[in-house]
């Protein structure tokens, strides 16, 4: 083997320890959603981990086959008649072993009418009763947004008794963000 090759093979086996090293320290922030409220609060939360450092992939719920690559994951979805959307319900049973393996925070998004603390707190034990559904899950965090709610976007059976509610965005970006700085810290700890 020449001098060049070994320098070729030296350097394909630093860059593929790299790559291994900062693949399985990434953080996976996962999604559910029907209408792209959830999606968007993802959006967020996935920049503000990489504003503070980590290695963020930012998927749809449904298109992840493993999580192989990630030390952590973050799961958002919407609350919908007081269950937790059915997608990430389904990604919590199927990713069970590797999940117990991993730091795990939940977020949802629910209150859509006033936004007061009893709403939020209706919204909590509604997440809360889902949740226990799933005793082995171990969370580092667990948080409620307020959602989004626009009656022009509706689907049947909704449109026919929901239309007449107010368009409504409690989304507070200031919240998320800051939520998602606190959870940063704790993931680089978990990661040290
Ligand atoms: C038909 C319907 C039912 C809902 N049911 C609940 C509920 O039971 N609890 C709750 O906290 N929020 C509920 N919400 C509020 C949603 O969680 C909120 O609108 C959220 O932002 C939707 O997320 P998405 O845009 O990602 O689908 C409901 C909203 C709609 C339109």
């Amino acid at each position: 083997m020449s001098q060049f090759n070994q320098v070729i093979n030296v350097e394909t086996a630093n860059s593929a320890r790299q790559k291994e090293v900062t693949m399985s320290d990434s953080v996976l922030v996962a999604y559910a959603t029907r209408y792209g409220s959830t999606q968007a609060v993802a959006e967020a939360v996935a920049a503000t981990l990489r504003e503070c450092g980590l290695a963020v992939e930012l998927q749809h719920v449904r298109k992840v086959r493993t999580l192989a690559g990630y030390s952590a994951v973050v799961l958002g979805a919407p609350l919908y008649m007081f269950r937790w959307h059915k997608d990430a319900r389904r990604f919590l049973s199927r990713h069970r072993e590797a999940l117990t393996k991993r730091s795990v925070a939940v977020f949802a998004l629910g209150p859509i009418t006033t936004g007061d603390e009893k709403e939020f707190q209706g919204s909590r034990a509604q997440l809360d009763k889902e949740l226990a559904k799933f005793p082995w899950l171990t969370l580092v965090a667990l948080e409620i947004f307020g959602g989004k709610f626009d009656p022009a976007k509706l689907r049947f059976p909704y449109k026919l008794f929901m239309r007449q509610v107010p368009a409504i965005d409690l989304r507070d970006w200031t919240a998320i963000r800051a939520w998602t700085s606190n959870l940063a810290v704790k993931l680089q700890a978990a990661l040290a």
